[in-house]
């Protein structure tokens, strides 16, 4: 167990911090950028775990990806020189790279053998396969391509029609990617929308994409077009820093460079009905995505219900929003949002037992939360389960509890958000 108690002054957090790149879009840019032929150049790539897997992935294809600080150039043969990998594809605990992977690996003239971590191999692929197998994709794995590892083969694909029976950005790229590839028409509906990196990024590569509300079609385009992306903030990572401006008493903070994209920005919208105080400014398009800088001090706050659409434009969020909910007045609830239980970890279970330990009152349901705000929270040992987001809730917690918080393991922060420390102690001073 590791203390992480970090006690703010009676000024809470102040100052200002320029947000690391976005998780999503740094994985989009190293694929879209490999898959075309040329240079492309990436600006403010997040250097997080995950999107260092999905380098790795690319160079084994024979792309030159070269990471300078936050600057990536990307020197690719076009994918129709790709070359069959020797060794199998290790995707980490990045299930943004598999899933994403699983829409480009099947049209690849070779054979593929893809793993993960642990966690990553307990989760569900199935809902990527099987789509991929009604294109003709050559797929198989352990439970019949549900779980990794799994063996590729590639083939020609065909164009479908695809309702999506899951909320899933990841599902909805995987099949827009083999769309690119696929002989004819892919079309994926989505009954709610979610995040549209991937058709922005595929529109701004030269893609033949078309959006009509929650249906997008892509045909068949052997070529894309290099383009050079800077990458947004992430509001998943700024998240954490708001929440704690939100709930520490005396803060004043501003993030900049915040990606605002519609399909991402739940948070601020719910930051704003719970009457945080919450202002943007300097707003701009930059490459295609919605940026600002985002400022918010702390006020009282108040519990609101948070369901439907709105679940996946703050998918990620959800664990500090449940934070931010224990010190909100009322009753907050938290439902239709049943895919956090195929997340890092099973994230409904992980949040409601770590702020239980906290001294938190919040009861566990079929698809989310319900929790009784205004509870002071107290301290104790939480659990990381390896995720991410569960350890830098973990670290947030810390600054509103009476007593010493420790954590069994903080290296899972490095996945999405490597300088997070080195950002806290900077607004803690
Ligand atoms: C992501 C989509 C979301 C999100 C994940 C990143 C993406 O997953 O939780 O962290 O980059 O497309 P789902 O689309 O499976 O909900």
């Amino acid at each position: 167990m590791e203390k992480i108690t970090f006690k703010p002054s009676k000024n809470g957090l102040q100052g200002e911090i320029t947000i690391p790149g976005d998780k999503s879009i740094s994985h989009r840019s190293i694929m879209l950028g490999s898959l075309a032929e040329g240079k492309t150049e990436v600006k403010n790539f997040l250097t997080g775990e995950d999107c260092l897997r999905t380098i790795n992935i690319f160079r084994q294809f024979g792309v030159t990806i070269n990471l300078e600080g936050t600057d990536v150039t990307i020197k690719s043969p076009g994918v129709k020189s790709f070359k069959e990998p020797t060794e199998p594809l290790y995707f980490g605990n990045s299930g943004t790279t598999a899933r994403l992977m699983f829409g480009i690996l099947p049209a690849l003239p070779f054979h593929t053998v893809v793993h993960g971590d642990p966690h990553l191999t307990i989760r569900p692929m199935g809902r990527v396969v099987n789509p991929l197998k009604l294109m003709g994709a050559s797929i198989d794995g352990r439970e019949n391509g549900e779980f990794l590892p799994i063996a590729i083969r590639g083939k020609e694909l065909k164009g479908i029609h695809y309702e999506m029976p899951v909320k899933s950005a990841q599902v909805k790229s995987a099949i827009l990617l083999a769309g690119l590839f696929a002989t004819g028409k892919t079309t994926v509906i989505e009954e709610t929308k979610t995040r549209d990196h991937t058709e922005n990024m595929l529109a701004a590569f030269g893609a033949n994409i078309t959006v009509n509300k929650n249906e997008i079609s892509i045909t068949n385009q052997n070529l894309l077009t290099s383009t050079n992306v800077t990458v947004p903030g992430d509001i998943s990572s700024a998240a954490f820093l708001l929440v704690a401006g939100a709930i520490v008493p005396n803060s004043e903070l501003t993030l900049k460079n915040v990606g605002l994209n519609e399909t991402r920005s739940g948070i601020i919208d719910v930051l704003q009905e719970m009457n945080a105080q919450i202002s943007l400014s300097n707003e701009r398009i930059s490459a295609g995505e919605k940026i600002g800088d985002v400022s918010i001090s702390y006020s009282p706050l108040k519990a609101i219900v948070i369901d439907g659409n709105m679940i996946p434009r703050l998918i990620d969020e959800i664990p500090i929003i449940a934070l931010l909910a224990t010190q909100a007045k009322g009753t907050t609830v938290i439902k239709d949002a049943e895919e956090l239980r195929v997340k890092e970890t099973d994230r409904i279970k992980a949040v409601v037992k770590n702020l239980t330990t906290l001294g938190a009152n919040i009861e566990e349901t079929e698809d989310g939360m319900i929790i009784h705000g205004n509870t002071p929270l107290k301290g104790g040992e939480l659990l990381s389960f390896s995720d991410h987001r569960m350890a830098m809730m973990a670290v947030i917690s810390s600054f509103v509890c009476t007593e010493k918080v420790w954590l069994d393991d903080t290296s899972s922060i490095a996945i999405s958000y490597p300088e997070f420390f080195d950002d806290v102690r900077t607004l803690l001073k």
